[in-house]
C-alpha cells in the first residue's frame, strides 16, 4: 500500500464534512483574547479550583507559561501568539515611535516569549506567524498592532476548527463496539484552544459511541492526567478510570485497552514524536502487546526542518516536582534527581499520526510531506 497516497486520502472523509460545523472549545478556556487582555483558567489550581489570570503584558504571559498556568503544546502556541499582540500593542502605547524602535521591541518580547519552554513546537511556529507581520516594512507600527491583533485571534480560531477535525479523522480509526483508550498527559480542551487532540479524538468517538471507556494515565511528576484529563473526561460524562502510570502494562497484558492515543509536543520530519514523559514507555507496551498507537496532533506540531526526534531539545524541570507535590517533599533533603519534561517516541513505534489534514501513515517522511503540501 501507498501510505503517502493513502495519507492524502485520509480515512473517515465523510466524518470529516462534520468538521464544517463551528468548533467550539466546550466552555473550557485555557486562553482566550478578551478586549486587550488574556485570559487563563489557571490549570495548576485545576481540579480543585477554577480560577482566571489575566494577563495584560507580554511578560506576564511568558510567566504563565513557564509557571505552566497553560500548559499543552497547541495551548502554548495561541498564548504565544497572544502575548505577541500585547507586545505589540504596549511598544505602540509606549510610543516606540519610530518603526526601528517598535520593532526592536517587539522582537526582545518574542526572543523572551521563545525562551519560556523549549520543547513545544507550536511556540516557535506562533512566533514565526507573527514576525511575519512585525517584519513587514510596508506596515506602519499601528498597522501592525492591528494585523498581529487579528492573527492571534485566527490562530486560536484555527486550532479550535484543527482540533475537530482531527477528532474527526481519529474517531475513524478507533473501531470495536466498546473501545478503551488508554490516554498519556493532558491533550484535552486545556492543552489546545478547546476540544483537544487526543481528547477531540476521544470526544468525536464518545459522540458516536457512548460505550467508550478511557484509562487515563496519572502521568507523573505534574500529575496532568489525574488532575486535567479526568476533570475533562467528568464533566463531559465519558467513562473512565484514573491509574497510576505503571499499570499501563498490567492492562495492556490483559487486553484490557483496544487503542492508545497520545498528543504531542514536537513531531520530526521522519515521524518521531515528543511528548510527555512516559509516552515512550506507553509506545513499547503498545507494540509489545499489539496494540495500536495513535498520536494525534495539528500541522502546527509538526517540524519537518529537524530530521528525527533526537534533535528535539527536551525540558528538564525543577527537582521540586519530583520531590514531592504542592508543599509536601517526601524524597530525603539532597536527594540527585532528574526531570526530563518530555520524552521522544521513535516513528517505527507509531501505528498513525491524526492531523486536521488527515491521516499520515508510515513512511512519515512521505506521507507527513504530502499532507503538509494540501
Ligand atoms: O508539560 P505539558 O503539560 O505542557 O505537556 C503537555 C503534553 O505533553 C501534551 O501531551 C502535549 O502538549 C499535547 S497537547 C494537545
Amino acid at each position: 500500500m501507498d501510505a503517502a497516497q493513502d495519507a492524502s486520502e485520509p480515512a473517515g472523509g465523510d466524518a470529516v464534512a462534520a468538521a464544517a460545523g463551528p468548533p467550539t472549545n466546550g466552555g473550557i478556556h485555557p486562553v482566550l483574547w478578551r478586549d486587550g487582555v488574556v485570559v487563563m483558567i489557571d490549570q495548576r489550581r485545576l481540579p480543585l479550583e477554577e480560577v482566571d489570570v489575566v494577563c495584560e503584558t507580554w511578560e506576564q504571559v511568558a510567566d504563565a507559561i513557564c509557571t505552566m498556568v497553560v500548559r499543552g503544546a497547541p495551548a502554548i502556541g495561541v498564548a504565544a501568539g497572544m502575548g505577541m499582540a500585547l507586545a505589540a500593542r504596549a511598544a505602540l502605547r509606549a510610543g516606540a515611535g519610530a518603526p526601528a524602535h517598535f520593532r526592536a521591541a517587539v522582537q526582545a518580547a518574542s526572543k523572551g516569549l521563545f525562551e519560556t519552554r523549549p520543547t513545544a513546537y507550536n511556540l516557535p511556529w506562533a512566533l514565526k506567524e507573527m514576525e511575519a507581520i512585525w517584519s513587514r516594512d510596508d506596515l506602519s507600527p499601528a498597522e501592525v498592532v492591528a494585523e498581529m491583533e487579528r492573527r492571534a485571534v485566527q490562530i486560536y480560531e484555527e486550532d479550535l476548527a484543527s482540533c475537530w477535525a482531527i477528532g474527526e479523522y481519529g474517531a475513524a480509526l478507533i473501531e470495536g463496539e466498546q473501545p478503551v483508550i488508554l490516554t498519556h498527559c493532558n491533550a484535552g480542551a486545556l492543552a489546545t484552544a478547546g476540544y483537544g487532540t487526543a481528547l477531540g479524538v476521544i470526544r468525536s468517538v464518545h459522540a458516536r459511541n457512548p460505550r467508550l471507556h478511557v484509562l487515563a494515565d496519572e502521568t507523573r511528576p505534574l500529575l496532568q492526567g489525574a488532575r486535567l484529563t479526568a476533570w475533562e473526561l467528568s464533566r463531559e460524562g465519558i467513562s473512565f478510570e484514573l491509574i497510576t502510570d505503571n499499570m499501563a502494562g498490567y492492562f495492556m497484558s490483559r487486553g484490557l485497552i483496544t487503542h492508545v492515543v497520545v498528543g504531542a509536543d514536537r513531531i520530526t520530519a521522519n515521524g518521531d514524536v515528543a511528548n510527555k514523559i512516559g509516552t515512550y514507555t506507553v509506545s513499547v507496551l503498545a507494540r509489545e502487546h499489539k496494540v495500536p498507537f495513535y498520536v494525534a496532533a495539528p500541522f502546527s506540531t509538526v517540524d519537518r526542518s529537524l530530521p528525527d526526534g533526537s534533535a528535539i531539545p527536551i525540558e528538564e524541570r525543577a527537582a521540586i516536582e519530583v520531590t514531592g507535590y504542592g508543599d509536601r517533599c517526601w524524597a530525603p533533603s539532597g536527594a540527585r534527581v532528574r526531570n526530563p519534561a518530555f520524552d521522544v517516541t521513535p516513528a517505527r513505534n507509531v501505528t498513525a499520526i491524526v492531523t486536521e489534514r488527515g491521516v499520515a501513515l508510515p513512511p512519515y517522511e512521505d506521507s507527513l510531506r504530502k499532507l503538509e503540501a494540501k
